[in-house]
């Protein structure tokens, strides 16, 4: 019950890894208001979780939304927790014909959300005498060919507005911290490219079996790996941790696929066998 008394925010709590992290915080004793656009997914939620979770329709690229979300919590006890999560795939274009619209509406769901999250949450939480703040980012922050341009970059944008609110927040007893997820199962993919319905559980299973064979860890890497770890970071258990970040990637960015895959040959092995 590490959250016993504590009340926590979390965006995009409606599906997935803000699921999951509000079902993990409220399970270990916190009170949850999740905000989302997924009104039916946040409601249902809400209604089946026996007064620990609360839901209000949030839309975070709209910054009163964001802040009114926060208040909320705030007029409700006070607001212990910040989870930055939600989001979607943004726009998909190669960084040589997207438009400057389909370039900042990502940015605004992807990372002008976080920052307004946390200018939102921060001073509330100075007030109660701090508090705890997690960022949901991504590996395509570390490099190309997980996610497309546009939602990379804001990715990358908020590993360092992690840093940078964490210097700016220590003062006031505020820790930022972030996770950094690998492929994780969840509607996102299905969510970003308009697939619904019947086709959507199909087109899931087919992510949820390719998951499973994309990094070292070979399962598929679930909503509730992550939730753990933002719970541990939101957690006084993380008491001398911020600034920083957790990889949860069961290992997709160690390095290349034949360090880790007998199956697949390296050059340097090919070299050797030519030596012989
Ligand atoms: N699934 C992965 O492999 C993966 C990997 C790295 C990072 N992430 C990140 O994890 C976070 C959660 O994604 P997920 O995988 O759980 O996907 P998901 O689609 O299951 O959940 C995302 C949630 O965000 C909500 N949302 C979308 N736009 C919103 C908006 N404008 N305002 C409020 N809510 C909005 C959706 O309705 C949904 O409930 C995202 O920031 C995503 O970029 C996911």
């Amino acid at each position: 019950m590490r959250f016993a008394g504590k009340r926590a925010v979390v965006t995009g709590g409606a599906s997935g890894i803000g699921r999951a992290t509000a079902l993990r915080l409220a399970e270990e004793g916190a009170e949850v208001l999740i905000g989302d656009v997924d009104e039916a997914g946040g409601g249902a939620l809400a209604q089946g979780s026996g007064g620990r979770i609360a839901f209000q329709r949030t839309d975070v690229t709209k910054v009163d939304d964001i802040a009114a979300l926060v208040a909320a919590a705030d007029a409700a006890g006070g607001l212990d927790i910040m989870v930055n999560n939600a989001g979607a795939g943004g726009a998909r274009d190669p960084i040589d014909t997207i438009s400057a619209d389909d370039w900042d509406r990502t940015q605004a769901l992807l990372l002008r959300s976080v920052a307004m999250g946390i200018r939102h949450a921060a001073p509330l939480m100075a007030a109660r005498g701090g508090g705890a703040i997690v960022n949901t980012s991504s590996v395509s922050a570390l490099g190309s060919g997980y996610a497309p341009t546009a939602y990379s970059t804001a990715k990358a944008g908020v590993l360092h507005l992690t840093k940078m609110a964490a210097a700016d927040l220590a003062q006031h007893h505020i820790r930022v911290n972030a996770v950094v997820p690998g492929f994780i199962a969840t509607n996102i993919f299905t969510a970003s490219l308009g697939i619904a319905g019947a086709a959507q559980q199909q087109a899931n299973a087919m992510i949820a079996a390719g998951a499973a064979k994309a990094q070292p860890i070979q399962r598929t890497g679930t909503p509730e790996d992550v939730a753990a770890a933002i719970a541990f970071l939101a957690s006084d258990d993380a008491s001398f941790i911020t600034g920083t970040s957790i990889l949860v990637d069961g290992g997709l960015t160690i390095g290349p696929r034949h360090s880790w895959d007998p199956d697949t040959p390296s050059l340097f092995a090919a070299l050797e066998a030519f030596a012989k």
